[in-house]
């Protein structure tokens, strides 16, 4: 069973280092020659913990390669994976589809019969429907079986989230679509991982509501913490009560700086803007997009004000990925907040400590710092933006005398009382109405 991957972004890349440790040989296929040439030197493209290993070692067993040809490897799959982007269309919020159906195009020209081809890539409702009649239309000479199979990584635990995901949703409209899900995803069969087999526009609809739904959750606590901010409660011990009940659950509770990240911004989007297309308003979403936006500026807001009010020239800024433990900076909350702050004539100076090169090229006039200690330098006020866990060992003494104000935003509650009391820091975190 060949398996020709085509994008090899954060999914593709992934997924394919995964099939290739199931086994399977695969081909990683990209447009994008400067990644395909840096992946075939050995070099891993993204931060993401655990591949490097993986991907080295299927290299030298010869599983997976990488080409910028297409044509050759998808002559030769059996199953040919599509996981290139499906960003936002500036203006309406509907997820941009071209990337798909230029993807689809080639492989129509290209495919082998009887070939399966899955797309990976998030896509809006009846996007499969649309593309098989596509690839037929230019194609008719050729059978093959189009299967949707949405992906449910997450950005830094991928490799742990493709090997060990709670299901795998597969929509389908034949027999050797559905078989050849069962042989690609066999090892996580035998490991008893639930398969939902249904059709091609419930597995579009599935991915875009889950996503949606988290979203909608972080969203929830992130209002919940305002109200005990201003009503002196405290969203963690909140958030934990909550959670213990099992129809509510007790991920996706943590408050923060609102979501961000390749994904929630978009998909949320994108599911907002089929509703309206179908006479179907997500409302919810609509909201929980506005929402959002408003709390990054919000906490930019919290921040000048306080920076203000010590007469500093600069903030301090920990953590620019989305995230920990990726380098992905896409919709990152940190940009708005690190623009809205400059904007208000202070300084940034800025540490992350994977995501600084990428963030360079799309935040001018930042300072970039080696440490978080050189970032807190002359700074009147800190804000904690990314949960790395370099940050949770700080010595916050250390930062505090480093700093030439004293006000400290814990916008992720990385810290806990006890951790600042006699430094000096006038310590501020996220839904905590006791001491914000
Ligand atoms: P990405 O931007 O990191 O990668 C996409 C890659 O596709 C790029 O390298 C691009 O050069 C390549 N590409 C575009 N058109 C191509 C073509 N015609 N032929 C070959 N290569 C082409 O995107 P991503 O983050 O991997 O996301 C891909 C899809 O997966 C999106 O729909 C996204 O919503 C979804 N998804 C992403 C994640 C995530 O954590 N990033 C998780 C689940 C689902
Ligand atoms: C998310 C989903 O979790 C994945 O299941 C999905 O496959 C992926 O989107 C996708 O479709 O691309 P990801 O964006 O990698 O994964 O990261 P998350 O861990 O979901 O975090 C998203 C954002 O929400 C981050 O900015 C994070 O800081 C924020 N968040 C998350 C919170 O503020 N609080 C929480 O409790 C959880």
């Amino acid at each position: 069973m060949n398996i020709s991957m085509i994008g090899t972004g954060y999914v593709g890349l992934v997924s394919g280092v995964c099939f290739a440790e199931f086994g399977f040989p695969v081909s990683c296929v990209d447009l994008n020659a400067g990644l395909i040439a840096r992946l075939n030197a050995g070099e891993v493209t993204i931060f993401e913990p655990g591949l490097d290993e993986l991907m080295a070692r299927n290299i030298r067993d010869g599983r997976l390669s990488f080409t910028t040809d297409l044509a050759a490897s998808v002559a030769e799959a059996d199953v040919i994976f599509i996981a290139v982007g499906t960003p936002s269309r500036r203006g309406d919020g509907e997820a941009d589809l071209q990337y798909i159906e230029a993807a689809a195009d080639a492989v129509a020209a290209a495919m082998k019969p009887g070939a399966v081809i899955v797309i990976k890539s998030t896509v809006v409702v009846g996007t499969n429907a649309r593309i098989r009649d596509r690839i037929r239309a230019a194609r008719p000479d050729v059978a093959f079986s189009m299967v949707s199979n949405p992906e449910f990584l997450r950005e830094g635990s991928a490799i742990e989230d493709f090997m060990r995901p709670d299901r795998v949703v597969v929509g389908v409209e034949d027999a050797r679509g559905r078989e050849a899900m069962r042989r690609v995803y066999r090892p996580l069969y035998l490991r008893e991982t639930p398969m939902v087999v249904t059709t091609l526009e419930n597995a579009e609809i599935i991915k875009y509501a889950a996503n949606a739904f988290l979203a909608m959750k972080v969203t929830f606590i992130n209002q919940v913490a305002d109200l005990c901010e201003q009503a002196g409660g405290n969203v963690q011990e909140v958030a934990h009560a909550i959670g213990m009940d099992k129809r509510i659950g007790a991920k996706f509770l943590h408050a923060g700086p609102g979501f961000g990240g390749s994904c929630f911004p978009k998909d949320t989007r994108a599911f907002a803007a089929t509703g309206r297309r179908f006479d179907a308003p997500q409302t919810l979403i609509e909201e929980v997009v506005a929402v959002n936006e408003a709390r990054k500026q919000a906490m930019a807001a919290r921040i000048v004000e306080a920076a203000r009010k010590t007469g500093a020239q600069s903030v301090a800024v920990l953590g620019i990925a989305f995230k920990p433990n990726t380098d992905d900076i896409r919709e990152s909350p940190a940009l708005d907040i690190v623009r809205a702050i400059q904007k208000a004539g202070l300084t940034v100076r800025a540490h992350d400590p994977e995501a600084m090169n990428a963030a360079r090229t799309v935040l001018p006039d930042v300072i970039w710092c080696a440490s978080a200690y050189e970032a807190v330098e002359g700074a009147g006020v800190v804000a904690l933006l990314t949960e790395w866990n370099a940050y949770r060992a700080l010595d916050l003494k250390k930062i505090a005398d480093l700093m030439a104000g004293n006000v400290l935003f814990d916008m992720r509650n990385v810290y806990k009382l006890e951790d600042v009391a006699d430094t000096g820091l006038d310590y501020r975190s996220v839904g905590n109405g006791a001491v914000s």
